[in-house]
């Protein structure tokens, strides 16, 4: 049997195990994957237990995803860039850090819109860890523009440099998204604005969406935001954040065991424990 788990503080409600089980079953891998609550003052120590213990894959969420890669013998370019790590590869000892945070959702959003990047203009908004990790993949997707909207401008100013590495790039404040709404054609929430317990908050204006529009959210509690709800009834196309979290997994299963995720299988789970 092959050992897979996933480090985390809360880790209760993590949906990982039943849906990475669920998936070894399908590909009829003889693995299992378990759940750790791990403090972050262990988190260290947990990192060994994986050599010691021989566990093939490890998912690392909340709050350990950046504190890990201390922890790591090697990570990969673009988790350095991102600079957080959610899945880790033992090769027989030697622990590798990999983020398919961001490459699962452009996944996510290609599988389930059909949306082409290439060339595209894309508004982004919020810029904490998930707006990093997003936009540096749809950077490399080939979006030839991003904008990046945030509550603070500072830390969109910021994001926008380090993201300007890869594609042009330009900061903004929220009282700016009036001059570029027209110009783009994909809108991207990743502020918690509207994610439970906080359901009725939104992430901008309702009024500067555009039917042409298509508009995501990488919230999935709830499955539809209301910045989802509202984007949909002004006719916009809309996208939620589920996929994102299937693919991210299906990614590290692949890293892991070099072979093609059972995805439909392991949205299936997913959608069933949350209805
Ligand atoms: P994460 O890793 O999930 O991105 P984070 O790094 O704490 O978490 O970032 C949260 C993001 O949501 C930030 O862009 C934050 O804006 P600020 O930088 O101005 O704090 C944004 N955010 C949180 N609540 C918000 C709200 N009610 N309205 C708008 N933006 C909000």
């Amino acid at each position: 049997t092959v050992l897979y788990g996933v480090f985390g503080d809360p880790i209760r409600h993590s949906r990982s195990p039943i849906m990475l089980n669920r998936a070894f079953q399908e590909a009829g891998i003889n693995g299992v994957y378990a759940a750790f609550h791990v403090k972050p003052e262990d988190l260290g120590e947990a990192v060994k237990g994986i050599r010691a213990l021989g566990y093939r894959g490890i998912n690392v969420t909340i709050p350990h995803k950046v504190d890990v890669m201390n922890y790591l013998d090697e990570i990969d370019e673009g988790a350095l860039i991102v600079g957080a790590v959610n899945t880790i590869v033992n090769d027989e000892g030697k622990l590798k850090g990999f983020n398919t945070d961001g490459i699962g959702y452009v996944r996510s959003l290609k599988e389930e819109t059909g949306i082409e990047l290439k060339g595209k203009r894309v508004l982004v908004l919020g810029a904490g860890g998930a707006a990093r990790g997003v936009a540096y993949a749809l950077a490399k997707e080939g979006a030839s523009c991003i904008y990046m909207a945030n509550r603070t401008k500072a830390r969109a100013l910021e994001l926008a440099e380090t993201i300007g590495a890869f594609t042009q790039t330009v900061g903004l404040g929220m009282d700016e998204l009036a001059d570029v709404v027209d110009q783009v054609e994909f809108v991207l929430n990743t502020t918690s604005a509207g994610m439970h317990p906080h359901v009725d908050e939104l992430p901008m204006p309702i009024h500067l969406l555009r039917s042409h529009h298509l508009v995501s959210d990488l919230i999935y509690n709830p499955r539809i935001t209301r910045f989802l709800r509202e984007a949909e009834a002004i006719g916009a196309r809309i996208h939620g954040g589920l996929g994102m979290f299937i693919y991210q997994g299906a990614y590290a299963f692949e890293y892991w065991t070099g072979t093609p995720a059972p995805v439909a299988a392991m949205r299936q789970v997913v959608e069933q424990s949350l209805s």
